[in-house]
């Protein structure tokens, strides 16, 4: 009997599913813009071969069992990981923390599958499809250790600042899911977002800010430098990194 978390791989004649749960969550705004992306030979090579062991389709349909997925090992869950480089370094300098990685895009999916399986990863697993439904659906209360959300979609537009993953809402959501005394750990390049995450999280009641001076902190040594946040600098972007406490309430 296979583990309950594998799926088989996705791919149907028009490739992998973009957004699993859509047809049953389908009254979300989603805070990615769902797109076919090339996804290269070797990075599909990854998928079709690691999917059904690393891999979980993000369909609401069941309750996942992290302590069984990540051998008991605390677990972490990154929401966007992008290409999955710098997730890929976070579980190599930690290989006791389990790394719950989730994204809608393909080739980063792929990637990281490659990345993993090449540097002897066994704690990452790689989930398909919106973070929301995974921390609604298929997360159990207070099951994370952390959660990092590194260099979300800035979403710019006014009329689209809804989109945008750290609001309120969200983060009420993320605090049932989150242990008590968990680190929440943002970072963006873009300084309206950062202002709006300091100022979500620093009125939320389930958070706490773990900077003294009620601030921003420092990027913290664990953190390697990601492929969006090499761009931000590229442009002169400055960068702020945000660590939040779950209440002990
Ligand atoms: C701007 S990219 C940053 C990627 C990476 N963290 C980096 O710094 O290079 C944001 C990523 O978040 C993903 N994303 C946005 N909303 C998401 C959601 N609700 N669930 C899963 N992934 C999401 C997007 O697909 C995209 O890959």
């Amino acid at each position: 009997m296979p583990p309950r978390w594998r799926t088989e791989p996705r791919f149907g004649p028009d490739g992998p599913a973009p957004d699993p749960a859509g047809s049953h969550h389908d009254r979300r705004i989603r805070s990615f813009q769902p797109r076919r992306s090339r996804v290269t030979t070797s990075q599909e090579d990854a998928l079709r071969r690691l999917w059904g062991t690393w891999g979980l389709d993000i369909d609401g349909r069941e309750v996942l069992d992290l302590g069984a997925m990540f051998g008991g090992r605390p677990v972490v869950l990154e929401i966007g990981f992008g290409m999955g480089e710098a997730t890929a370094q976070m579980a190599a300098d930690d290989p006791d923390t389990g790394i719950l990685a989730a994204d809608v895009h393909t080739p980063g999916q792929g990637n990281l599958l490659g990345l993993a399986e090449r540097n002897g990863l066994d704690n990452i697993r790689v989930a398909n499809g919106d973070a929301i439904i995974l921390l609604r659906e298929m997360l159990p209360p207070a099951s994370l250790a952390g959660l990092r959300v590194y260099f979300p979609d800035p979403w710019p537009k006014k009329r689209h600042h809804k989109r945008r993953l750290i609001q309120p809402e969200f983060l009420t959501l993320a605090a049932t899911r989150l242990a008590p005394g968990a680190i929440l750990h943002c970072a963006t390049d873009w300084e309206p977002y950062a202002e709006q995450m300091l100022e979500v999280l620093t009125a939320h009641p389930d958070f706490e800010n773990t900077q003294p001076d009620g601030g921003y902190a420092p990027r913290p040594a664990f953190r390697p430098l990601t492929r969006f946040e090499g761009q931000g600098l590229d442009k002169g972007h400055v960068v702020h990194d945000l660590l939040f406490r779950r209440r002990e309430n």
